[in-house]
């Protein structure tokens, strides 16, 4: 039984070395170390011994066990790291895995670029309420009781004295009461308006606000300023046009067109076939308005202007629908 016993030993010693895999470790441990295997049974013949042989056999069947044991979870460690080794290779020549990054809306990167032109002209940026007193954004700009801008159709009122402000007008105002000239400001920010949405109008949308007082200020000053900010924006030779128009705050006043950035002022649909596209309101701030604010109309002057962000985008990228900007569509965004 002593010579069976190392025999068995032997053999699996020899069988343990070839093993490769979880499954085979498996057979092996059934084999030999299970309640049915063959270190076990022989166990269970010791009682065919005669007595005085029992305890020896005994001991070297134990011992073989617990040595066979312990060949077996090192066999185990070994191939079980072999595994992992094979499942996560680390290759660490390979590339990372970029996080995911964002990026700005194109209104916030056309606005940005906006307020870049001109804070590079000495303008300084300043930004105010959304929810303005009527005052702000009516009655200190000079618009009369009944004007309809102040019609509901086109305000949203919180009560009968506070908006939602229609322009950023409003920050001409603001601005001119807490500071005596030379001024210099941009103002960007949301502008609300009663209108349903289409392509073209929005109930929300972005504008900036531009304006500019000091001594001997002249339109051509103001000619001079657009002329260089749609020049930064658009093309060097893009050219403007300024038609009369009607502010209450401004006088004179204007709009402003550029030639068509589609047609190149041939015309075509984007331009209705006038070869020209409105881009902003502009004008001379109104002598009516330095009463409200306390600035003496003999000594100084002053232009301002306002443009809708959206507006300037959507020339700027070749996009006929507004509502692109406000859906949030991936697919949308992400070309830019
Ligand atoms: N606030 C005017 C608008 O929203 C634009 C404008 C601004 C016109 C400044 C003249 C001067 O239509």
């Amino acid at each position: 039984m002593k010579e069976k016993l190392l025999e068995i030993k032997e053999q699996a010693i020899g069988e343990l070395e070839s093993i490769q895999d979880i499954s085979g470790l498996e057979k092996f441990r059934v084999t030999y170390l299970g309640k049915k295997g063959l270190i076990t049974s022989m166990m269970k013949r010791l009682g065919e011994l005669p007595p005085e042989d029992r305890p020896e056999i005994g001991k070297l069947a134990n011992q073989i066990k617990t040595d066979l044991s312990g060949l077996f979870e090192d066999a185990h460690g070994r191939i079980e790291a072999k595994g992992t080794e094979e499942e996560f290779y680390l290759d660490i020549t390979l590339p990372g895995r970029e996080p995911a990054r964002g990026h700005l809306h194109p209104i916030s990167r056309v606005n940005r670029e906006i307020c870049n032109i001109f804070m590079k002209m000495g303008f300084r940026v300043v930004k105010g309420p959304n929810v303005e007193l009527d005052y702000y954004n009516f009655e200190a700009l000079n618009f009369p009781k009944d004007h309809p801008a102040r019609d509901m159709q086109d305000t949203f009122y919180i009560s009968k004295k506070v908006v939602l402000r229609t322009h950023t007008s409003n920050m001409q105002i603001r601005v001119m009461e807490s500071q005596s000239p030379p001024v210099s400001v941009i103002a960007p920010g949301k502008v609300y308006r009663s209108d349903s949405a289409d392509a073209s109008h929005a109930p929300m949308f972005h504008q900036v606000e531009g304006f500019l007082v000091d001594k001997n200020v002249t339109f051509a000053d103001l000619k001079g300023t657009l002329t260089s900010f749609v020049h930064q924006m658009f093309d060097r030779d893009t050219a403007l046009r300024f038609r009369p128009s009607f502010f209450p705050f401004t006088e004179p006043s204007a709009e402003v067109d550029i030639q068509c950035v589609i047609c190149r002022g041939e015309g075509c649909r984007t331009c209705s076939q006038t070869g020209w596209l409105e881009i902003l309101g502009a004008g001379m701030i109104d002598p009516e308005v330095y009463r409200f604010v306390d600035y003496d109309p003999e000594t100084i002057s002053g232009f301002a202007f306002g443009m809708g962000v959206e507006r300037i985008a959507m020339l700027k990228y070749g996009i006929d629908d507004l509502q692109l900007f406000f859906k949030n569509d991936m697919r949308f965004l992400r070309q830019f």
